[in-house]
């Protein structure tokens, strides 16, 4: 399982070290153990970071492996950064690659992208809508029902924006009749802020897995019905070869990559929360 890098803030929504593995003390525990509880990285990867002379606490380099911090009182940093035990709900972000199955289980077996986060560690994960089993980017899971719920819900227009790689060279008039909000066979469109993109941006997500005779476009949409930009483009005579989700709402991979995780920041949640309260009609708990 890929490692979240350290992460100032460190959303957890286990009880504190309930299972008795590695402590004396339920508000003790090994310091490894609570960077990996935190997010920070693996078991393995947090003995790393310490064996690095990378985590302090209280001030204080801490190498040794067999170290213990208080979970209540002691202030332990990861590159200067702070870690924390949060209460409360997990958000988390995936750079979800082509091949898995936007599900936390699948009953044939098929890869889904239940593993490539991690459940264990977050018991009630689960993705905030779906990405297509190609599409790759961004996917936000969390345990937080009422955010997802919010962010997903079409009152409160939380924009996702996508970048399709479409076969055949895409003019502006077509573009055109997206901006205008074309209507698919589920009703209508509301209108897309689209663009073309160089294809250096194309190369930069997709590599040499580019070919001639293609566009680059960014969509933005504020809906997400099934399939809604493959049908789009396709609706428009630009069938879409690739797809990748570049933000949703305010988050963006910010260098997560492909097939990896993180840990939202504490101000990306905000900025998250905030998105979701942007809405029509009466404010609910995330508009206050
Ligand atoms: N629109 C699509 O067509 N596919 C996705 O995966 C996401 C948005």
């Amino acid at each position: 399982m890929p490692d979240s890098p350290a992460r100032q803030n460190a959303p957890a929504n286990l009880p504190v070290n309930r299972d008795g593995g590695g402590t004396d003390h339920p508000h003790t525990m090994r310091l490894q153990r609570f960077l990996a509880r935190a997010g920070v990285a693996s078991r393995r990867g947090s003995e790393n970071l310490m064996t690095a002379g990378r985590v302090t606490v209280n001030g204080r380099v801490a190498t040794e492996l067999g170290c213990k911090v208080d979970v209540d009182h002691d202030v332990v940093e990861v590159d200067g950064r702070r870690v924390r035990l949060a209460d409360g709900a997990v958000y988390l972000l995936l750079n979800k690659p082509g091949g898995y199955l936007t599900t936390m289980s699948d009953p044939e077996g098929r890869r889904c992208v239940a593993d490539l986060v991690p459940c264990d560690r977050y018991p009630g994960l689960f993705p905030v809508g779906r990405l297509d089993y190609d599409t790759t980017g961004v996917l936000l899971f969390t345990t937080d029902g009422d955010l997802a719920q919010a962010l997903l819900h079409p009152s409160r227009h939380v924009e996702k924006r996508y970048i399709a790689l479409v076969d055949g060279r895409m003019h502006d008039v077509e573009l055109e009749l997206l901006r205008e909000g074309i209507v698919l066979d589920d009703g209508p469109c509301k209108p897309a802020r689209c663009r073309i993109l160089s294809s250096a941006v194309a190369q930069d997500i997709w590599g040499d897995r580019v070919p001639r005779g293609t566009t680059c476009v960014s969509v933005v949409l504020s809906e997400g019905r099934k399939n809604q930009v493959k049908r789009m483009l396709g609706a428009v005579g630009h069938p879409v070869l690739r797809l990748h989700r570049e933000s949703f709402g305010p988050i963006r991979l910010d260098g997560t990559p492909e097939g990896s995780w993180r840990l939202l920041y504490d101000e990306e949640v905000l900025e998250l929360k905030r998105a979701a309260s942007r809405m029509e009609g009466p404010l609910n708990a995330y508009a206050r």
